[in-house]
């Protein structure tokens, strides 16, 4: 609460300014700290219209959590903390004659002394207080119909379940569905998914979780570093040394040798287009395509291409959209390259969403200014999980290893500069493109753009 009227969130050296509040107001928001009624904000009153403006402002900023109080126990049921921006818990209609049953990526973990379900289809985290409530958990591991479940449970919440099914840590089952439970809801982009993988996904980007992500030095004050070094095994020593040569021994071993990572750009000299078209011209066009048969009885024929990287069974589900900040030739804004038809396709995209974008790239990279160009490796994630059973998404893991170090070395070859970058926002990407994120999303990300000084010293 700030002396001018003005309320603020704080968090370390990070604050977000929520706006001006009445003294009224402000009392009441002094409440959220214990949990304020729903009703509060409800009804025309100025204190109430205040109060959920102010608590709207919270959730866009995923500050708040939501408890389920039973005031008869005088216990909290469930807290439910959000996992995406604008979460807002609402609950799902059900009626008797449903059923229901919980989606095949909700699970249970202890989380220091608690019990939580998550899902990475879910926009919130439910934390379990009650046992009971787990207990019906397990017991929606079987598709249950309300009427039943009502009989079968004392005190069945239906509010819950109703949040629950509004998360999609619960599904409805509709009669016609038959045993296939993997289809949730008979999305057959979702059938395609792994549990582990959709988890690993959603929990090692940023944009579906609450949790710190990238150099957090968690460990630091109890575990000391590893060496940078592995140090030596005991055994017997053959040393390599009298074969060096004093200089890089061919053009590819040199090109090796001056590769590094450029984070400024020369925005006086941006990348032109025609520079752009020979990059991309180099490490990631189509080069030639063919059909052959599924190695499986009855399978279908499938497609392939091949292009300038490797990549595990020739699927190549790896796309390019491309943030275009600065070059010479090409209008800022998001494109998608066609790899096939070796052209950009652009993408309608909000400026803000562009900007901000940009700018995690320039916040990872610590650069002084967003990337010339920030190429989004996206990946077609079915064209690989279709095949691949268990290891799918770390293939594609592995292919934006291949992919990047192809990117690093053309871009040194071109006299050009680049930088990995290890995190990456997916339901922005969601957002902006329009695809939902189990279906196609960034899997790696990777700026572009002239060096400030020349890639390659002289
Ligand atoms: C997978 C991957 C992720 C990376 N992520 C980042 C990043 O987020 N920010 C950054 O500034 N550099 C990032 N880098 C660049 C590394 O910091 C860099 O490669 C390393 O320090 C070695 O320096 P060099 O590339 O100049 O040889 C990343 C590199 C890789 C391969």
């Amino acid at each position: 609460m700030q002396a001018d009227g003005s309320i603020a969130a704080v968090s370390g050296d990070y604050s977000v300014s929520l706006g001006q509040f009445s003294a009224a107001a402000i009392a009441r928001a002094g409440h959220l700290a214990a949990g304020l009624p729903l009703t509060s904000l409800a009804g025309k009153s100025t204190l109430a219209r205040q109060l959920h403006a102010l608590v709207r402002r919270l959730a866009q900023h995923g500050l708040l959590d939501y408890r389920l109080f039973s005031p008869r126990d005088a216990q909290d049921l469930v807290v439910i903390e959000p996992q995406i921006a604008g979460y807002w818990p609402q609950r799902a209609k059900l009626s008797s004659a449903d059923t229901i049953v919980l989606s095949r990526y909700a699970y249970l973990r202890r989380r220091g002394n608690e019990m939580v379900l998550e899902s990475p289809r879910a926009g919130a985290l439910f934390r379990i207080c009650d046992p009971a409530i787990a207990a019906t958990l397990a017991a929606l591991s079987q598709p249950q119909m309300i009427s039943k479940l009502r009989k079968q449970t004392a005190s069945l919440n239906l509010d819950l379940l109703g949040l629950l099914l509004d998360s999609e840590m619960l599904i409805k089952r509709d009669t016609k569905d038959g045993d296939g439970l993997r289809l949730e809801n008979g999305d057959s982009n979702l059938a395609l998914w792994d549990f582990h993988d959709l988890v690993f996904h959603a929990r090692s980007t940023e944009g579906r979780h609450a949790n710190p992500v990238g150099g957090t030095y968690a460990h630091a004050g109890a575990i000391p570093p590893l060496p940078a070094v592995r140090p030596p095994w005991r055994g017997k020593k053959i040393s390599l040394g009298k074969f060096a040569t004093p200089e890089p021994a061919s053009p590819f071993a040199k090109l090796l040798r001056a590769r590094h990572s450029t984070r400024d750009f020369d925005d006086q000299h941006p990348v032109t287009l025609a520079e752009l078209a020979r990059f991309l011209d180099a490490t990631a066009r189509v080069l030639s395509e063919w059909k052959s048969g599924a190695d499986v009885d009855g399978g279908p024929e499938v497609t392939y291409s091949s292009r300038p990287y490797p990549g595990a069974g020739s699927a190549y589900e790896l796309e390019l959209y491309l943030t275009v900040s600065k070059c010479e030739g090409l209008a800022p804004g998001l494109y998608h390259y066609d790899a096939g038809g070796h052209a950009l396709v652009a993408i309608d995209a909000s400026a803000n969403q562009l900007q901000a974008l940009s700018m995690a790239a320039e916040f990872a990279m610590g650069a002084s200014g967003p990337p010339q160009i920030l190429i989004t490796i996206a990946a077609r994630f079915g064209r690989i999980s279709w095949k691949y059973s268990s290891i799918a998404y770390s293939l594609i893991l592995k292919n934006v290893g291949c992919l990047i170090q192809t990117f690093y070395l053309a871009a040194t070859d071109m006299g050009l500069g680049g930088c990995a970058i290890g995190t990456g926002n997916i339901d922005l990407f969601a957002k902006m493109t329009g695809l939902e994120f189990y279906v196609e999303g960034p899997v790696g990300q990777f700026a572009l753009g002239r060096g400030r000084k020349a890639a390659i010293p002289s």
